[in-house]
């Protein structure tokens, strides 16, 4: 018994099920992810080309909008693309070493993605409610150290889980019942005791994820009732508009990713789990550059300049 679970633990493909219960409408399945990849792989290389030649736009506020453009690249790249291959060849068998990548690509993204938007809200905070202090609080060398602790926190954190999960076995089935390998969905189909890693993930996702998700709302209320102080109206509806839009982003990432994290597994509620998962592995990256960048003033007048120069 314990030879035969090595032996398929070793040798064996895991299967992504992805959405093969939607079968009728594979390619229309197929062409939205396309789209949506496409779509936001493009709109975030813009930003980082931009930001990149744009020698005004070197500071904290777009260093930290390049270093989301770049994870949000690599985040739907790990997921998105196997999606798209398994959707359109409709062969869903994944290897161990491939589904153990992207495991830990897309949770290093995900950690990564959480303290990133709390530096950037962060930034946000000190630049409209203590403008006089911007420029001695986000010196270089602290903008550094705050993204350099959020990829190697994120970093760590998914290598952990990564080693934690390669040492279980995997002898009931091997059908994971989502379209990519992330934690959850690939601990429930171990053998052994998961209590522990379980325990572990809802732990880290209350700690590490409310409090980041407090701490961004906090510095947004700041924020808001800063601009409240505004005379003109024109000038308190632009940024409340800029302001509403951030926070719809979060609520929506933090929401969903948190929400399916910190909740109990249950077999029954997987279907729900798998078509909201797709707000915050394709939709967020997607509204990432419009909702911070392209809708920006900076940006836009940089973009411009570029096309008129061809
Ligand atoms: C990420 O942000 C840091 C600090 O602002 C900056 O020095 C670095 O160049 C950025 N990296 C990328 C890839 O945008």
């Amino acid at each position: 018994m314990n030879e035969n679970i090595k032996n398929r633990t070793l040798h064996g493909d895991f299967h992504l099920l992805a959405f093969s219960s939607y079968e009728e409408v594979r390619f229309l399945l197929f062409t939205g992810v396309l789209l949506m990849y496409v779509l936001t792989v493009l709109a975030n290389v813009t930003i980082f080309v931009l930001v990149c030649l744009e020698s005004h736009m070197h500071t904290p506020m777009y260093f930290f909008l390049c270093n989301l453009s770049v994870q949000d690249i690599l985040y739907v790249s790990a997921t998105q693309t196997k999606l798209m291959a398994i959707t359109i060849t409709g062969n869903t068998s994944i290897s161990f070493p491939a589904c153990f990548s992207q495991m830990f690509l897309f949770t290093v993204c995900l950690t990564t993605e959480f303290l990133l938007l709390t530096s950037m809200a962060y930034d946000r905070y000190v630049a409209i409610c203590i403008p006089l202090h911007y420029s001695l609080i986000m010196r270089k060398n602290v903008c550094a150290l705050l993204s350099a602790v959020s990829w190697s926190f994120g970093a760590l954190n998914s290598l952990m889980y990564t080693l934690l999960l390669s040492n279980l076995s995997f002898c009931n089935s091997q059908e994971i019942n989502h379209f990519i390998c992330e934690l959850k969905s690939i601990l429930i189909l171990a053998c052994n005791d998961i209590k522990g890693i379980m325990n572990l993930i809802f732990l880290e996702g209350v700690l590490l994820g409310l409090i980041t998700f407090v701490l961004i709302v906090i510095s947004y209320m700041y924020i808001i009732s800063s601009i409240l102080k505004i005379n003109t109206s024109a000038g308190r509806l632009k940024a409340f508009s800029s302001c509403s839009s951030h926070l719809t982003i979060v609520v929506l990432f933090c929401g969903t990713s948190l929400g399916i994290y910190i909740k109990p597994v249950s077999e029954h509620s997987e279907e729900q789990e798998k078509l909201l998962s797709l707000l915050y592995v394709a939709v967020v990256p997607m509204l990432n550059p419009l909702v911070y960048s392209l809708r920006n003033n900076d940006v836009q007048k940089a973009m411009k300049k570029y096309l008129k120069y061809k």
